[in-house]
């Protein structure tokens, strides 16, 4: 194995620290974060993510609220309880746990939420200020891929950078941050005709697909960094990415591993945006 292993599990825990002294100096103005998020159904692995982001709010100091609906709660009832805490001062962040049961407009429910307080950055607004260079809250997993970059000191500028999977959660955001950066920007989606000519001229290659083992090591340009935004469960029920990654860790110059890589990340810069969302509150008048 050659590559540097990026190990995302140590920056969070850096970030998390430096977010919770910040709570402090916000306490001592009477202000506490608050985050509060909505799950509703019985998925169980968003169960495991909503329990892991309530942990890390409590741990940093913010007030922490987790709404358990049941799988048959009305558009209706949803939405009025987003409007309720749209208009609650204590609550800074809002945050709807995704994928919802098939009978809830997953659209209308984000774009309710005050844009504000959508501390997921997956409202409209916050993808149209993403896209013209203002970002207000950025989607935190590919703010989190951004800020190992930057820790990694990766240049980005004139980078050929390739992002596979264009979702809006991950993909979209993840291709504006990098053009933002000044990277040449690829986005691949599962109609790519040859997506390895594609990988293969990546200085930075970001997979999210959800698909394990999409790409293998001879996809992968010799020193390349690769980021691993897949979480999957294997045959034998072990955490694994969308990177296969002993064939990939031989070739690329730096590599996230899963778990321990993308993952903590996401949460951390979960609790930027919501402190940041509470921050701005204190400069209002
Ligand atoms: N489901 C999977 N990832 C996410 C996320 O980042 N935010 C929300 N709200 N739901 C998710």
């Amino acid at each position: 194995m050659t590559a540097r292993i990026i190990d995302g599990k140590a920056l969070a825990t850096k970030i998390r620290h430096e977010v919770a002294q910040r709570v402090l100096a916000l306490q001592a103005q009477s202000i506490q974060p608050g985050l509060t998020v909505v799950l509703v159904g019985d998925d169980p692995a968003s169960h495991v993510y909503v329990r892991n982001k309530a942990l890390a709010c409590e741990a940093a100091g913010f007030k922490s609220d987790v709404l358990r609906l049941s799988s048959d709660t009305s558009e209706t009832d949803l939405l009025a309880l987003i409007h309720q805490l749209n208009q609650d001062d204590t609550v800074h962040g809002i945050l709807v746990q995704l994928p919802l049961p098939a009978h809830l407009d997953q659209h209308k429910v984000i774009e309710t939420i005050a844009a504000d307080k959508d501390v997921d950055g997956f409202h409209v607004s916050n993808a149209g200020l993403l896209m013209t260079g203002q970002p207000l809250f950025r989607p935190c997993t590919p703010y989190g891929v951004m800020k190992m970059l930057e820790s990694e000191q990766v240049e980005l500028r004139g980078a050929e950078a390739v992002v596979v999977g264009a979702s809006n959660i991950v993909g979209k955001p993840m291709a504006m941050l990098l053009l933002a950066a000044g990277a040449t920007v690829t986005l691949c989606n599962s109609k790519t005709r040859d997506l390895a000519a594609q990988t293969r001229r990546a200085d930075v290659l970001v997979v999210a697909t959800g698909r394990p083992g999409i790409v293998t090591g001879d996809m992968i340009k010799p020193g390349a960094v690769v980021i691993d935004v897949g979480i999957n469960r294997n045959s034998d029920g072990k955490l694994c990415g969308d990177v296969e990654f002993d064939s990939a860790a031989a070739v690329a110059g730096a590599i996230t591993p899963v778990p321990g890589g993308v993952g903590p990340m996401t949460i951390a810069m979960l609790l930027v945006n919501t402190l940041e969302a509470a921050e701005r509150r204190l400069q209002q008048p």
